[in-house]
């Protein structure tokens, strides 16, 4: 009796952790900075709901939107800590990982149109720069659109001299310091969950960004003027930790890889519509004043912006800037 009492109770310990880690959900963390109402935000919980059901609910989604589990710079140590498997930063803010190359997708007036921007990302230069994040740790799975930025301050901007003095929040790129440099304005990088403040109370004076990030965070309640500029591109890299995307067992990240896919699918169909619903819902709420530039104050802009283009050289390189003129078939 007591030899069985000893040999259940044995088999008691080392059952439960057998069970418990054959129920255990595998959990995926996937923080991000923007509201749940962006395309990043949507594309986030389409990747949650369809994850959870492909696998049968072995996998579990946990998503932390709007900066609540980390800001930008933490998020990305973080991840390759492994306190975090899933993020979708902008690819301008990719240099302190060592890869300063994704900022050549932040050249003013790169992209002429969503399409030319998506037939780029989907050809060898999106795979070109995912390849440079293996080196860190990084996989990346994905990339997520989110229109073109607009330009916006305490007073209008028309013309490049408007931007003269200024105090620009950048999110992280070179290139757009570049460019804010050549029209006279002092950028400054600055995390996402700090720019309402900042704008607010006036530690800077204006901004970049995409409509559907603009209405969300409500900058367009704290910035007199805004210029429907779509000077710039803002899209994202999903990534992942190499280390947990190869442990996964491969059936799970089969499944994954497919919820991913038309995740992605889903939100690169809807940042279009987003943003031009956003942008309306803006213009009507007259908290802020929409500008538009004239061809002739367009042009004015890029030729003021253009000395970023032979800059760009020095910054992310020969290699990459000849990939994205092929794929693009511009000059640069
Ligand atoms: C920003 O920091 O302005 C953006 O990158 C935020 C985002 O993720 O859209």
């Amino acid at each position: 009796m007591r030899k069985w009492i000893v040999a259940a109770a044995v088999a008691a310990v080392f059952a439960v952790p057998c069970v418990a880690s054959a129920q255990a959900p595998i959990v995926i963390k996937f923080s991000h900075v923007v509201a749940n109402d962006t395309p990043k935000g949507k594309g986030a919980l389409k990747f949650k709901e369809l994850a959870e059901k492909y696998t049968n609910g072995k996998v579990k989604v946990e998503v932390y939107p709007n900066s609540t589990l980390y800001k930008d710079k933490e998020e990305l140590e973080a991840l390759q800590l492994g306190s975090v498997q899933m993020l979708a930063p902008s690819t301008a803010k990719f240099a302190p990982l060592g890869v300063k190359e994704f900022e050549a997708l932040d050249l003013p007036w790169l992209f002429k149109d969503d399409e030319a921007y998506a037939k780029a990302m989907k050809g060898p230069v999106g795979q070109w720069l995912f390849k440079k994040l293996e080196a860190k740790g990084i996989i990346g799975l994905a990339y997520w659109d989110n229109g073109f930025h607009m330009a916006s301050a305490s007073r209008p901007l028309l013309n490049p001299s408007d931007f003269q003095g200024l105090k620009i929040r950048i999110s992280g790129s070179k290139i757009a310091d570049q460019y804010f440099r050549n029209v006279g304005s002092i950028p400054q990088i600055m995390a996402f969950s700090e720019v309402y403040q900042a704008l607010q109370t006036g530690v800077v004076d204006g901004c970049e960004n995409t409509p559907s990030n603009y209405l969300t965070q409500k900058f367009h309640e704290v910035q007199k003027h805004i210029t429907v500029s779509y000077h710039a591109h803002l899209q994202y890299a999903v990534i992942v930790n190499s280390k947990f995307w190869g442990g996964l067992p491969a059936d799970v990240r089969a499944q994954l890889t497919k919820a991913m896919d038309e995740a992605t699918d889903y939100t690169n169909s809807i940042a279009k519509k987003e943003n031009e619903d956003a942008l309306e819902v803006i213009k009507k709420s007259g908290k802020t004043t929409l500008h538009y530039l004239t061809p002739e104050q367009k042009a004015a802009w890029q030729k003021a912006m253009q000395p970023t283009y032979k800059w760009a050289k020095g910054r992310v390189g020969q290699e990459v800037l000849d990939l994205v003129a092929k794929e693009l078939n511009v000059q640069m």
